[in-house]
């Protein structure tokens, strides 16, 4: 479906709010109250979804959660969500912690071929700062597992804060000097009540400067069809590259092409917006398809023509967490 010229072709699904991780910049400072079991939508409710937002233009899905792993049984879902033919990308957002060698030779079996993993630090001390466990090694060689099977492209999530691993920079963005990674820096976004205060936030443009003076002019990468809202960019004969997440510094919502489903089953067509439709309830209650479409087809259509995150005061929104990133 379009709107306003946006073409709303991809949906993120997040299937749990739970995480074994509690990173600084997503959890909440107070707990917030879990989601019983009974309120997250089943597999066989999301694939239902699924197969009325694919009749309205959905092409890809990105799972994501909380952390999806520790949903059971995901990777039967993944195999039947596999099989909707009308959905040609299917991706997943990982901390990587519970992935190990046989679960990523299985999605590599079923088709999944790319992968998105977060990590914020080179460091396993600072891992464990961030993060609140210690599985540095875990993640550093599971993503590296990753990139021998072959999924590709494999993308690295970095939010940058300030005190905590703005040191790591370049570093970090030296990763794909040498590996086929994109490395993938995310301007913080102040969400909910989170650890972190908001003049911790890095934005874009000294990240950029910073790798900058340590390699030199980065040359722009031309976008494919694929790509989300990453300026991408290489650093001199490297074999990755850095990618630039700025939903901060740069707005750009009149090319966001999202739709998001919660774990509890709520449409929502912008992250940084409180407005949700519950389409579960109607679910469960027995509406029909058409009904059902007409549900998600309001909630395109509703679609904000942008944001005013780092304009409107800051205002505290939902939990990252719950939404799923
Ligand atoms: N700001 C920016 N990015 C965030 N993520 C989680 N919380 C925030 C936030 N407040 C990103 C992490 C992770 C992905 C799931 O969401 O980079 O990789
Ligand atoms: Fe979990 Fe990802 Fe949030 Fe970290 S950023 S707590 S891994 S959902």
């Amino acid at each position: 479906m379009k709107i306003d010229n946006r073409k709303i072709n991809y949906l993120r699904i997040s299937i749990t709010d739970r995480c074994n991780f509690n990173c600084r910049y997503c959890v909440p400072k107070e707990p917030s109250l879990q989601v019983s079991h009974d309120e997250v939508a089943s597999y066989e409710e999301i694939l239902q979804l699924v197969d009325i937002a694919v009749d309205l233009g959905i092409t890809k899905v990105r799972i994501t959660g909380g952390e999806p792993f520790v949903r059971k049984g995901i990777l039967g879902f993944l195999e039947k969500l596999c099989q909707i033919k009308k959905l040609n990308d299917i991706s997943i957002t990982t901390n990587a912690s519970l992935l190990n060698k046989e679960k990523l030779q299985r999605l590599w079996d079923m088709g999944i071929t790319r992968l998105n993993f977060s990590l914020d630090t080179l460091k396993a001390d600072k891992f464990s700062y961030i993060t609140g466990r210690d599985k540095f090694s875990r993640v550093f060689d599971t993503i590296h597992i990753a990139r021998d099977i072959g999924f590709s492209p494999i993308k690295i999530n970095v939010v940058v804060l300030k005190g905590i691993n703005d040191d790591e920079i370049a570093d970090l963005a030296a990763i794909s000097i040498d590996q086929p990674f994109q490395i993938r820096f995310i301007e913080y976004m102040p969400m909910g009540n989170s650890n972190i205060d908001n003049d911790q936030q890095v934005l874009t443009p000294y990240i950029k400067q910073t790798i900058e003076s340590k390699f030199g002019e980065l040359i722009p990468v031309t976008k494919s069809f694929k790509d989300g809202p990453a300026k991408k960019y290489k650093i001199k004969n490297s074999k990755g590259e850095v990618g630039f997440i700025t939903p901060v510094s740069q707005h750009f919502c009149d090319e966001c092409n999202r739709l998001r489903l919660t774990a509890q089953g709520r449409l929502r067509p912008c992250l940084l917006d409180d407005y949700e439709k519950n389409i579960l309830t109607p679910l469960r209650d027995g509406a029909s398809k058409e009904e059902l479409t007409a549900i998600m087809h309001k909630v395109i259509i509703d679609k904000p023509s942008s944001h005013h995150l780092g304009y409107a005061n800051n205002k505290i929104i939902s939990q990252m967490s719950s939404i799923g990133g």
